[in-house]
């Protein structure tokens, strides 16, 4: 009798491996390697739910799976597990929602429940004696003890030579810390508890990062700062010429500087929550391209290049210790996956955090920063926009810009007798004398001082003798003018003042116009309404503060959104929460990364049309 041809199915992120005949089932294969899939329609292949996505050695998909999948998703090796067979060597991520899971769950974002999968296990271990098991060697019974309650894992060399000395310290009684399928570390006594990571969001302007307890998935604690960079250049385009200005060390130079952030935060973080540095065992990273690429010390020039592509687009993990993130010996760094040159791990973050890549409505989302991302689509298609004209937002290039922290203005609030301004009230984080104001603060100033009519439809600011009618002296009295136009002022106290210039608004006209026109034209591109866009999601590092009407008011959307937008904080670090508690996330950032469609509106005549358009107010 002929023997049947045996082979391989390798399944992730559960990094399993079954060998199985051809001809079986994915279904089957999962089955054997203890992963259940949701199959509630039996293997009929008409719910729909057992959808895998094969990355190498998919089968060619059926008529059914042509007639439920769309052409995009067959062609990325989505197929129903159910239906496509094993004809060859194959490897395939499953998708959480694919899935029947025990875990636990745990509140990830807004808009997303998690099933907590960390890729770091902590298991407290009784070890047998050698008395008591007639021989068997001190590995056989670690990994032996470690296999019936979490499977197999690989011991390296050096963690077995420090076994026998391991053991008897412990008196047989130690924590196995395994990452990935890995046996990184024992230590002694019961540790299982203390187990943390941090996500950061490594931002062009500011760095925030957030402890969580990846036992319960629960955030512990938050800090930011300021991006130490700012010293080498206020965007990323003046810090990518001080590395080509200076080739030998420009990247070091950043690279440690972002690093010296990082670890500054991690001291903070486990400061605040007095829980020791070493209880850290992972840390995961989202960023735009430029700032992923510095962390991992890899030259961002490429991205600056006639193609714009980047060194590396996937997901990627590393040794914290290599990079110098200060942290347990043996913890690794995840950083996000990107999308393209101009589209990095923190617009992954951002969809993860939203779920849209899971709905079937379709949504927007717009993240207000150095960068502007502006993504819009459902599971179906999606489609994705950055632009660098959206920095105003992050208070680059604004005379008294600054990001969302100590001393900077987070909101106006404008007291009005009829059309008279009688006075404004500023809102001022850690309530201290203000330094400047934040982006969301600026978006409500300028459209109040659009209401009061002191800017006009084309942005200029009005003279004081021009309103010297209408407006009352306390207000009229803050306007004043030097050889570059008008200028409005907010705060004024013995040798300090706070203004707003006439450059101040051009600047933010660029930056909406940018973001307005690139709405406009994916709408267009996806043939779709205003009516059909069930949900708006606004995010930014704007400290929790951001006047969502204010930003319909000065044009960044449509008025018809007024009633659907939802201002959602900094989704970028929340994004990297979400991939430190779950594998699955990581599989899905993969899978967004090599299916969002990257769209390069600014060479569209109608984009250009549509940003001359809006422009004004
Ligand atoms: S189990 Fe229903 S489609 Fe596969």
């Amino acid at each position: 009798m002929e023997s049947e041809t045996k082979l391989k199915v390798s399944i992730l992120p559960d990094e399993k491996e079954v060998i199985c005949n051809k001809g079986t089932t994915i279904l089957k294969a999962c089955a054997s390697a203890n992963i259940l899939l949701n199959a509630p329609c039996n293997g009929e292949g008409t719910c729909g739910k057992c959808v895998v996505q094969v990355i190498e050695g998919a089968s060619a998909p059926d008529s059914w799976e042509h007639q439920l999948l769309s052409g995009t998703m067959l062609k990325v090796g989505y197929r129903f597990a159910c239906r496509s067979r094993v004809t060859d060597n194959i490897r395939l991520i499953i998708p959480s929602e694919s899935r029947i899971l025990k875990e636990k769950s745990v509140k990830a974002s807004i808009t997303r429940e998690l099933h907590l999968r960390p890729n770091i296990t902590k298991i407290f271990l009784k070890v047998q004696q050698p008395k008591e098991r007639q021989g068997i060697a001190d590995l056989d019974i670690v990994e032996g003890t470690i296999k019936r309650r979490f499977g197999s894992v690989e011991t390296p060399l050096e963690l077995i030579r420090r076994l026998p000395n391991l053991l008897k310290e412990s008196n047989h009684k130690i924590t196995a810390v395994i990452i990935g399928r890995k046996l990184t570390d024992l230590e002694i006594g019961d540790t299982a508890k203390e187990i943390y990571g941090v996500s950061f969001d490594i931002g062009t302007t500011v760095i925030a990062g957030c402890l969580v307890n990846l036992n319960n998935g629960k955030e512990m604690s938050i800090a930011s700062d300021l991006n130490f960079q700012s010293g080498f250049g206020k965007d990323l385009k003046t810090r990518i010429t001080s590395i080509l200005r200076n080739p030998e060390d420009g990247l070091n130079e950043l690279r440690n500087a972002l690093i010296a952030r990082i670890n500054g935060i991690i001291a903070e973080l486990v400061a605040k929550k007095r829980i020791g540095r070493e209880n850290i065992y992972e840390v995961s990273i989202a960023g735009n391209s430029v700032m992923q690429h510095i962390f991992l010390g890899i030259n961002p020039l490429s991205l600056v290049s006639a193609t714009h592509h980047p060194v590396i687009k996937r997901g990627i993990d590393a040794d914290a210790s290599m990079l110098g993130v200060n942290i347990n010996k043996t913890a690794k760094v995840y950083v996000m996956p990107t999308i393209s040159g101009f589209v990095g791990g923190d617009a992954i973050a951002l969809i993860l955090s939203t779920a849209m890549n899971r709905d079937e409505k379709i949504k927007l989302a717009v993240s207000l920063g150095a960068n502007g991302i502006i993504i819009l689509g459902s599971k179906e298609r999606m489609l994705i926009y950055s632009t660098s004209a959206s920095s105003a937002f992050d208070g680059v290039h604004i005379s008294y810009g600054m990001p969302a922290s100590e001393g900077s203005v987070s909101d106006f609030i404008f007291s009005h007798k009829q059309k008279k301004m009688k006075d404004i009230e500023l809102k001022v984080i850690g309530n201290t004398e203000p330094e400047g104001i934040t982006g969301g603060a600026l978006v409500t100033l300028v459209s109040e001082l659009r209401r009061l009519g002191i800017i006009e439809k084309n942005g200029r600011i009005k003279s004081k003798d021009e309103l010297k009618n209408s407006l009352d002296d306390a207000i009229l009295n803050r306007i004043s003018s030097d050889k570059e136009g008008n200028i409005f002022t907010v705060y004024s106290e013995k040798r300090k003042r706070i203004f707003l210039t006439q450059k101040d608004v051009k600047e933010l006209q660029l930056a909406k116009a940018a973001i307005r026109a690139a709405i406009e034209v994916m709408i267009k591109i996806l043939k779709i309404t205003d009516d059909e866009i069930s949900e708006v999601y606004l995010s930014g590092a704007y400290g929790n503060v951001f006047n969502t009407e204010k930003a319909v008011d000065i044009g960044i959307f449509p008025e018809k959104y007024s009633d659907r937008i939802e201002y959602i904080g900094d989704t970028s670090y929340i994004g990297a929460k979400m991939a430190l508690l779950s594998k699955d996330v990581r599989a899905e950032a993969e899978i967004i990364s090599n299916t969002v469609e990257y769209l390069d509106l600014a060479s569209r005549e109608d984009f250009q049309d549509e940003f001359s358009n809006w422009m004004n107010f």
